[in-house]
């Protein structure tokens, strides 16, 4: 990973979310709790001071919105905090969703001590070009403090319907040159780190995209399958993960997200870490 490029500031502040494994390779399990600033108080989310609380110091960076942050977090873990700064959304309009506009300035981001600020990007929308924008202002002042940004490839209703595997689905829809399109293009106007999903052919995506990449969970499925995609990310090239659903939605979110750090960082396969999930929940590890 190229930390050189960066400047100190946000070289230090990838480091402290970026971990190194033997080989020397960086990568980070990010724990995404932003949804409510969009979907409200959804499953797993409805009050995170009982659910998310306890599974934040195993996370290597928490992505929040800053209500979740300010009202349900606890001050004194020191695990970093990359801060939801767009919005404007509901899910109550989902044909609106990809009108997103700047909510929380890059000075809240700092007074409540963010290593970095996530907004979100929605390539082939209606909003394509404010979204664009929205990235463009906060990697601009984002810079001045040396704040990383994290730019998420955000899939509007529309797109979502396309997508493999969400929705209908639509086999004619090549979700590979999309994420590989969308991501290089939230990568040239400012973020540091490119949040997408994972789909066929990664290898694309990843070829196309200098800056480290995490991949999103996307909807709730069964353990075994998240921590396939996951080390399926991880073998194509993803820097890590930055789940929400698949974590907080999990029968058991503590020993989910020690299963996923196990492939993320220690190369587990997802039947390795399978068991090291079934073993800790059973409290025989
Ligand atoms: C979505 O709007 C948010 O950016 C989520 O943080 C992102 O989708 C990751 O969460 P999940 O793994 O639940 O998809």
């Amino acid at each position: 990973m190229n930390f050189g490029a960066l400047g100190w500031g946000k070289t230090n502040r990838l480091a402290q979310m970026f971990k190194p494994n033997q080989d020397g390779e960086y990568h980070t399990v990010m724990l995404a709790v932003d949804h409510p600033y969009f979907y409200g108080p959804t499953e797993g989310l409805i009050d995170p001071r009982k659910t998310i609380r306890p599974i934040v110091p195993y996370a290597d960076a928490i992505s929040p919105a800053k209500g979740t942050l300010e009202y349900c977090l606890d001050p004194f873990v020191t695990t970093p905090v990359i801060l939801r700064v767009t919005g404007g959304n509901s899910l109550t309009r989902r044909d609106e969703l990809s009108n997103e506009h700047i909510i929380t300035s890059v000075d809240e981001a700092v007074r409540l001590n963010a290593i970095g600020v996530s907004v979100s990007v929605y390539i082939d929308s209606d909003h394509q070009t404010q979204t664009i924008k929205n990235l463009g202002t906060l990697a601009n002042q984002a810079s001045k403090y040396g704040l990383l940004v994290l730019g998420i490839t955000a899939v509007g209703a529309t797109l979502e319907q396309r997508i493999k595997g969400e929705g209908a689905g639509d086999d004619t829809f090549d979700a590979a040159r999309y994420f590989a399109h969308a991501g290089r293009i939230i990568q040239e106007n400012g973020a540091d780190i490119v949040k997408t999903y994972y789909c066929d052919n990664f290898e694309q995506v990843r070829e196309g995209i200098q800056v480290p990449i995490v991949i999103a969970g996307g909807k709730k499925i069964p353990e075994q399958e998240a921590l396939e995609f996951t080390y399926n990310a991880i073998s194509a090239g993803a820097n890590g993960v930055d789940m929400g659903r698949n974590i907080f939605q999990a029968e058991a979110p503590a020993e989910m997200i020690q299963a996923v750090k196990s492939i993320v960082h220690e190369g587990k396969t997802p039947d390795e870490a399978m068991v090291i999930y079934d073993e800790l929940k059973q409290g025989t590890p």
